[in-house]
């Protein structure tokens, strides 16, 4: 029996707000072998007509991917849109400055959108705001989203593409604060280029949502005052600004690295604070919502990536092999998206196939699914509808660097239409079950259906190979309806999907 106790009250009308499901988004880069070798290996058993290899599909439908942000990240600022279209024989091939790499431009705008329709995915396609501007961005916006009778747009249907994507999200550019990237820019600098081009991508198409960059992480030394001056100067023509954070365990302290996702909510309660103060001082009636569009661990193969050949085409990069504690923070993460989805509407797991990603493939082998695609997967299918406000008291612990982590780390969806809820929950203690009670209020009739649970042996660095999958979930979770209220015992480090569902 656990002597650690913790208590959670829902009710269906404390809400936070109706979930954006493009919080499940993720990303694909042209980087590493995300794209060649990942979605893109023709001549692989599994390939489709296209060259793309169905079983990575199957998997990305697993997880209901809703929103696949493309093509960078770093690469998009040294990108030119047009070497990707058209007949891909006359296709050039360019040195990548991002990563450097080659890239082969063998995919482009038409596959890549023609891949995100097979995995049912929309598409926020980001712009290059390094080497480019104003007029590589309205373009791609023509040849994109225009029905026909210009220039661009015909030059889409002359690419066998008639109709027009009608792609709603777009990004302003990547992480223009750092001095890594390709035309990094002041923040007035990138406030006024990126108030230009959104002004004139809103001319070609003012159907469109933009997403202005904000900064690269919480720690940039340009930090809040970046936010504040690029909004000052994009407020009117955009609809979000953008959060990117990654962490790791390098000192190896658990505890204190579960406890990161505080810092991760105290990063988007800084940037709603700025945008709030932003459209204050313009007596603005919109609020800037946060677009938190490159989140996840990445740490793990930092080392190897510093032996890369330079100007190899699609080498192994950026190929982290998570291991169970990393699905903890990740389910700590998407839990604390949740809690903001009045203002995150937009979210991406960075990325998705190979690159930092819950999907590993192999050279003409398996794909197969990293311990991080687990609390993803959940939180997607299960997480759809209205994102309530548990009123939770749970014991608390102090770390390296945090004071009062709580033990338990949750949430709930209620899925009015589908008439279930679910809670979404991780326990940090290191060597104690947690005992969860919870009152569901008017939640009447509802009872527990499943209870999925994410737990370990004692091994916090076990990973997941194409060999096997020692970390996966099972559904032997102890959680049961009891005196109209709901029990569990939540194992010691475990994540856990508790699905509940009206009694017919
Ligand atoms: O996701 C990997 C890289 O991380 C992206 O290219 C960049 O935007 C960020 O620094």
């Amino acid at each position: 029996m656990a002597n650690n106790k913790a208590k959670m009250i829902l009710e269906k009308d404390f809400k936070i707000s109706e979930i954006d499901n493009r919080i499940y988004g993720s990303f694909i880069e042209h980087l590493g072998r995300a794209v060649y070798g990942g979605i893109y290996e023709p001549g692989h058993p599994q390939a489709d007509e296209n060259g793309f290899r169905q079983d990575v599909i199957e998997m990305v439908k697993e997880l209901q991917v809703p929103l696949v942000r493309y093509p960078g990240g770093n690469f998009v600022s040294g990108y030119n849109w047009e070497d990707g279209v058209g007949p891909v024989e006359s296709r050039p091939r360019r040195l990548d400055l991002a990563w450097r790499t080659t890239e082969t431009n063998e995919m482009g705008t038409n596959e890549f959108m023609k891949w995100a329709q097979l995995v049912n995915a929309d598409v926020n396609m980001a712009v290059n705001l390094g080497t480019r501007g104003i007029d590589a961005a309205r373009n791609l916006v023509e040849y994109c989203n225009h029905p026909g009778g210009s220039y661009y747009s015909d030059l889409r249907i002359s690419h066998g593409v008639k109709d027009p994507y009608k792609i709603k999200t777009w990004c302003l550019g990547n992480e223009m604060d750092g001095p890594w990237q390709i035309g990094h820019k002041t923040a007035a600098e990138y406030g006024r280029l990126a108030q230009e081009a959104a002004k004139v991508m809103k001319w070609v198409d003012p159907t469109i949502e933009l997403v202005a960059c904000g900064s690269s992480h919480r720690n940039m030394p340009t930090f809040a005052d970046w936010e504040a001056t690029v909004l000052d100067h994009t407020y009117d023509h955009v609809e979000f600004i953008s959060l990117h954070q990654y962490y790791g365990n390098r000192d190896n302290e658990i505890s204190n690295y579960l406890a990161l996702s505080l810092e991760m909510d105290d990063f988007i309660k800084s940037v709603i604070s700025i945008a709030d103060y932003i459209k204050a001082k313009k007596r603005g009636k919109k609020s800037i919502n946060l677009s938190f569009d490159e989140w996840n661990v990445w740490y793990h193969s930092n080392e190897a990536d510093k032996k890369i050949e330079p100007w190899s085409i699609a080498p192994p990069q950026l190929e982290d092999i998570y291991n169970f504690e990393d699905a903890l923070l990740v389910g700590c993460m998407l839990i604390t998206l949740l809690k903001h989805a009045d203002r995150v509407k937009i979210a991406c797991l960075a990325q998705l196939v190979n690159v930092i990603a819950p999907i590993m493939t192999e050279d003409n082998g398996p794909a197969w699914k990293q311990t991080i695609f687990y609390p993803y997967m959940h939180t997607s299918v299960y997480g759809r509808g209205v994102s309530l406000n548990p009123i939770i008291s749970s014991p608390k612990y102090d770390s390296k660097d945090f004071t009062d982590v709580p033990y338990l780390e949750s949430t709930a969806v209620y899925n009015e239409e589908h008439e279930t809820l679910t809670i979404f929950a991780v326990n940090r203690h290191l060597e104690e079950g947690l005992e969860l009670a919870v009152d569901i209020r008017n939640f009447n009739g509802y009872e527990v259906v499943e209870h999925i649970v994410l737990e370990n042996d004692g091994n916090l660095k076990q990973t997941n190979s194409a060999k096997g999958t020692p970390v996966a979930p099972h559904s032997n979770g102890n959680a049961k309806s009891e005196n109209g209220g709901v029990t569990a015992v939540l194992p010691k480090l475990s994540w856990n999907v508790i699905r509940l569902a009206k009694r017919n």
